[in-house]
């Protein structure tokens, strides 16, 4: 090219669009109650973020999500800091970790039925999608808990994670190093992905390279501040000694703000965009059954996809109707049957009684005709009796006469 047309300032504008939109960055922290999750950011980011302490007797886990905007120069950043409250307080390890797999699942499905939109707005929209999980372990010095390794095989394919050994300063510095070496190994034992500080980009890569080599970073926090030679340092005090923040040699709070902060925020971003959520995106839309190839591993768009799916649920829904028509004449025929069955029964009990009705009578009449000829009978001889009865009545009547008679003639 022979003469200067200025795009090489697109850089320039970019940046100062980037600067006039702001930032936003979110961090979700998943660790166990009073673990030092809150000292930690505040620690951080320098500013006392007001978290109240939680209770170890929740439920269930709750996720909170607190944003605060922050300014460096003129730089804004929307900082959304997610606690994971109740963590590791449930006996059934699975409600410890799936509330945390939802909550990111959550935050994708917003962002996508965002784009999904016919009129979206995610130029002015809370990007709400969580860029980095920073993973608090227990500063045991043995190895990872169940549930620590539950948690994070759950999360790698949903966040960028670093881990960080908290409360670092209860480990002793040799105990520390074969620590994270045991950490490290389980984690790739167990297929564990952690988020590895980029090496593509020539001018950061060797200190990425390098911080990949000292994960997980063993972090101590404090806001306290506390007089060390003719300095006020950010530090922790104890009886026998003081534990400096920001002191390399005594943890690596550091290194993690440097990582997390300095160098690698923008790529945390657009991982969470180019990887975690692209692969959400698909899974998704694939559920959905939505594709990129037909059949014949022809390019299908998205109209021929839309027009394919609606000839499917427009089959699918004959082929339903059809069914439900046919389950109900079956169902009608059903009930007949057993209707006829039950007036054929009625009709048979009508019939059986009847004739049992018609045999008593039948009995009935028969011991009446007995019962009269017998009344007959009697009265006949009844009637034969009183005449014998009569008869000899008259009889003896004559008799007394003549013996009266008789009588009065002796006497005379
Ligand atoms: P919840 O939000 O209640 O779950 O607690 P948290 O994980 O936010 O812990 P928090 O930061 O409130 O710290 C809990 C206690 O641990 C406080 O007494 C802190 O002073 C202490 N603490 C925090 N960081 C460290 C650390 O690096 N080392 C040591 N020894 N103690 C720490
Ligand atoms: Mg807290």
């Amino acid at each position: 090219m022979s003469g200067h047309v200025g795009f090489e300032s697109l850089p320039d504008q970019l940046v100062n669009r980037s600067v006039q939109q702001g930032f936003c960055f979110n961090i979700l922290c998943v660790g166990e109650t009073g673990i030092g999750k809150s000292t930690l950011i505040d620690t951080l980011f320098n500013t006392n973020f007001e978290d109240h302490e939680s209770s170890h007797f929740y439920p269930h886990v709750k996720l909170k999500a607190q944003t605060y905007e922050l300014q460096e120069s003129n730089v804004r950043l929307k900082l959304t800091i997610v606690n994971t409250v109740g963590f590791g307080d449930q006996i059934n390890k699975e409600e410890s970790y799936q509330p945390v797999v939802d909550y990111i699942d959550a935050q994708f499905e917003a962002y996508l039925q965002e784009e999904l939109k016919i009129k979206r707005s995610l130029f002015n929209y809370h990007d709400s999608r969580i860029h980095v999980c920073l993973y608090f372990i227990s500063p045991t010095g043995h190895s990872l808990k169940t549930l620590d390794l539950l948690t994070m095989k759950s999360l790698d394919s949903k966040v960028n994670i670093i881990p960080v050994i908290a409360k670092a300063d209860a480990v002793s510095k040799t105990e520390l190093q074969k620590f994270k070496i045991k950490l490290m190994s389980e984690l790739v034992s167990n297929g564990v992905q952690i988020y590895q500080f980029p090496t593509d980009d020539e001018t950061i890569a060797k200190i990425n390279a390098s911080m990949n080599g000292h994960l997980p970073f063993a972090v101590v926090g404090s806001m306290d501040e506390v007089k060390v030679g003719n300095k006020m340092v950010k530090a922790r005090q104890y009886p026998w000694g003081v534990v400096q923040v920001e002191n390399e040699n005594h943890c690596d709070f550091v290194k993690l703000r440097e990582m997390l902060i300095c160098t690698n925020m923008e790529d945390l971003r657009e991982q969470t965009h180019t990887r975690h959520y692209e692969l959400y995106r698909r899974c998704k839309l694939e559920e959905m059954g939505f594709t990129d190839v037909g059949p014949e591993n022809k390019p299908l768009s998205l109209q021929e996809t839309y027009e394919a799916k609606r000839h499917e649920f427009y089959g699918e829904r004959q082929r339903k109707e059809e069914e439900m028509k046919q389950m109900f004449v079956q169902r009608v025929k059903e009930k007949e049957a057993i209707l006829k069955e039950a007036e054929r029964e009625l009709q048979a009990k009508f019939e059986h009684l009847k004739r049992v009705h018609q045999e008593e009578r039948m009995k009935l009449e028969e011991k009446r005709r007995l019962l009269e000829e017998e009344i007959i009978a009697f009265s006949k001889k009844k009637a034969t009796s009183e005449i014998y009865q009569n008869q000899s009545f008259m009889a003896s009547g004559s008799n007394l006469k003549r013996d009266k008679d008789r009588k009065n003639s002796n006497f005379m």
